[in-house]
């Protein structure tokens, strides 16, 4: 075996890979459950790749053919019924997983210098799976499928001048179509998936090049052994890729129990009215995207102008990206931040919910003025960030990760 790795790594570098990313790739010891949720990522990923991948050998992309094929896949190929609720539900999943996963990030100021890229990395994504999803959403034909993809593709009319040409080039059609679909479908299963897995690897190389944050921020790489290895890091394999194994079984519990009994969630991740085929001439009498678009969704709502609205879904999301140069705090860890940058952080999450539910319901008098409340809530907490972060009292940060 050993003759054999030789003539590999005289090839190809992979026990330098192996010791790089894995067997000496020194994590802080300290880690919580709150870090599985990178890991977890990848193992969603990885099941949407290889489900997908089965699914898309029965379905059939053209608007004649796609809902009957699609209940072929449930009814009469064989384990068609578990492909397509291991996809279905890992959408969701991927979203819950990934939301948590920037909490974190938030909770612990892993976005702070010097892992300002692997944010970046990481919002890009996150933008990359809501494309992702949304085409995804279109391929069962079914009455959500449609309408969602109308109201959305439909947004981007207004934009001045382009607006209309816009619409058009991007749907191929002068309505939502087979031609779509088409489209929908090669950016769903080719382009897409490529463009996170290539984002992926570029997230972890990022990563690894500067090191993980941990629970308390403090910076491992500060005291090092005689040999350079930091006095609190530990290899992460075997260490990392065995305690990860315990967040992966528990997550495949709270999965599994999604796929075999409640699929559909309540009409949460798979919507009621995707069981009628699309229909142009019968518009559903609520729409509603699938729950993890609605805190935008709520946000574009609660602006009365339709440009406008755009223009501020758009940048609840763009403001993100720089997140790292609006927090000025000398420390990382939300524990050792004062109390304006908790508070204001538990406001963000709170509106955030607030505005994910609103997104869901119809809109009343009441819930439109709820959701811009949020909504005003929601930028509050990035505007003052510079301003909070930098006036609040910040408790001293240990040298070692037990300290
Ligand atoms: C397909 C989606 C993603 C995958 C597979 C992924 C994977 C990972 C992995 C394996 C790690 C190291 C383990 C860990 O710290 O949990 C990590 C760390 C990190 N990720 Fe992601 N990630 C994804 C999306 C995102 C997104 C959307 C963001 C934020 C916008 C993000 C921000 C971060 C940050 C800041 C770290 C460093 C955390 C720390 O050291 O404290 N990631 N990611």
């Amino acid at each position: 075996m050993s003759k054999f790795m030789e003539w590999v790594d005289a090839r190809f570098p992979a026990t330098k890979m192996w010791e790089d990313h894995l067997a000496k790739y020194y994590a802080p010891k300290n880690f919580n459950f709150l870090y599985f949720f990178g890991s977890l990522a990848l193992l969603v990923l990885v099941n949407q790749i290889i489900t997908g991948v089965w699914l898309t050998m029965s379905f059939e992309p053209s608007a004649e053919g796609a809902f009957a094929s699609v209940e072929y896949i449930m009814r009469d190929v064989e384990y068609g019924w578990i492909l397509r609720y291991l996809h279905s539900t890992g959408a969701s999943a991927f979203f819950v997983v990934v939301y948590l996963h920037m909490f974190r990030g938030l909770l612990y100021g892993s976005y702070q210098k010097p892992r300002e890229l692997v944010w970046i990395f990481g919002m890009m994504i996150y933008l990359a799976l809501m494309a992702e999803a949304f085409m995804g959403y279109l391929l069962p034909w079914g009455q959500m499928s449609y309408w969602g993809a109308q109201v959305i593709i439909s947004l981007f009319g207004a934009i001045p001048v382009i607006g209309n040409d816009l619409t058009e080039w991007i749907r191929g059609d002068y309505l939502i179509s087979g031609i779509t679909l088409n489209r929908f479908f090669a950016l769903h299963v080719i382009a897409l998936p490529i463009v996170i897995l290539g984002l992926v690897v570029l997230h972890i190389l990022a990563l690894h090049e500067v090191g993980s944050n941990n629970p308390k921020g403090v910076d491992i790489k500060k005291l090092k052994d005689e040999n350079g290895i930091p006095l609190d890091g530990i290899p992460f394999h075997p260490y990392y890729t065995v305690k990860d194994i315990v967040g992966v079984v528990v997550f495949l519990f709270v999965f599994c129990a999604v796929v075999f009994f409640f699929p559909e969630m309540g009409g949460y991740f798979l919507e009621k009215p995707n069981f009628e085929a699309a229909n142009a001439l019968k518009t559903p009498e609520h729409i509603a995207p699938v729950w993890y678009f609605t805190p935008f969704y709520a946000i574009l709502r609660a602006v009365p102008d339709k440009l406008l609205g755009v223009i501020a879904m758009g940048a609840a999301i763009a403001v993100l990206f720089v997140l790292p140069w609006l927090d000025r705090s000398p420390v990382k860890a939300m524990r050792y931040k004062g109390w304006l940058s908790k508070i204001w952080l538990l406001v963000f999450c709170v509106s955030f919910v607030i505005l994910g539910v609103l997104g869901v319901l119809s809109p009343t008098p009441g819930r439109t003025l709820l959701s811009q409340i949020c909504t005003a809530l929601y930028f509050a907490y990035f505007i003052f960030m510079p301003f909070y972060t930098r006036m609040e009292k910040t408790k001293p940060v240990p040298e070692r990760v037990d300290g």
